[in-house]
């Protein structure tokens, strides 16, 4: 490859290389590429049932590609167990579970941090140094939570959380593992209005202070559509149309496709 054409080639943060899935007969996912940026919002969206889950698990680890491969960082990760992928920084957010909803906000937070194992098994060998690691876990929780604007509910349990505050605090969690780039499905589904757009605009936030790259899937296109900056459209398990969110939503394929629902 010449020097010049070299330049301009983008980086990658997270390569899928035509990757397929099968449930049964069914080909959920069929021979899906995409190439998501590092530091962008990469929206994906599709009517019910294009693949789009599908595919977000399969990034993230909880199911194996039939065919393909995926890279993180130029490393291929196809196959690897979640938590591995997950201690690469590739991580993806859930919902929190119900027992954990009756712990505070920061309680939430340390919990997820103790599922880094590494850290568990050593500090747990001096009483001296666990506690200076609790510190710092503390201190680390509360950077994190101020910036999502979550400091001042720290010591509310989560149930008691609007479900705008819940989303911010299920990155918060991943934001805890030292995730750079994070998978979200459908973050603002049953959000109002206004808190879907503050959860959009503390996305963007992130992603300039601290570089973070998101893989979003959102069927809400009217509050998503301007706070991202490159869209992939799915339809039956195919990348039907990618591009700038204008481009995307006026491509007339796109639009067939939600129509055909
Ligand atoms: N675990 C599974 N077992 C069998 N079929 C599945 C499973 N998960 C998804 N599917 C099917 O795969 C297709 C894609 O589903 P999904 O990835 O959830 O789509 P989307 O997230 O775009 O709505 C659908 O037809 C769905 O019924
Ligand atoms: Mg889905």
């Amino acid at each position: 490859m010449a020097v010049s054409e070299r330049v301009v080639e983008k980086a990658v943060e997270v390569r899928v290389d035509r990757v397929t899935k099968y449930f049964g007969g069914l080909v959920a996912v069929d021979n899906v590429s995409m190439d998501i940026e590092p530091r962008k919002v990469t929206l994906i969206i599709g009517p019910n049932g294009s693949g789009k889950t599908t595919l977000l698990n399969i990034i993230s680890g909880y199911y194996k590609p039939d065919k393909g491969r995926v890279f993180y960082r130029g490393a291929d990760i196809t196959g690897l167990p979640p938590h591995k992928i997950n201690s690469l920084g590739l991580a993806r957010t859930f919902q929190i579970p119900k027992p954990f909803q009756n712990l505070t906000v920061l309680e939430n937070m340390l919990v997820a941090a103790r599922f880094n194992p590494g850290e568990r098994m050593t500090a747990s060998l001096f009483k001296a140094r666990w506690i200076k690691t609790e510190e710092a876990l503390v201190e680390k929780a509360f950077t994190i939570l101020r910036e999502l604007n979550l400091d001042k509910v720290w010591d509310q349990r989560a149930s008691s959380l609007s479900g705008g505050q819940m989303k911010l605090l299920e990155i918060g969690r991943v934001l805890m593992n030292d995730a750079s780039t994070i998978l979200m499905d459908e973050p603002v589904a049953g959000v109002l209005p206004s808190l879907a757009i503050d959860i959009f605009k503390m996305i963007r936030e992130l992603v300039e202070k601290r570089n973070i790259t998101f893989i979003i899937i959102e069927h809400r296109l009217d509050v998503a559509l301007g706070f991202v900056d490159y869209v992939y459209a799915m339809a039956r398990g195919k990348v039907i149309s990618q591009g700038t969110p204008e481009k995307v939503i006026n491509d007339p394929l796109v639009q067939e496709s939600y129509l055909q629902g």
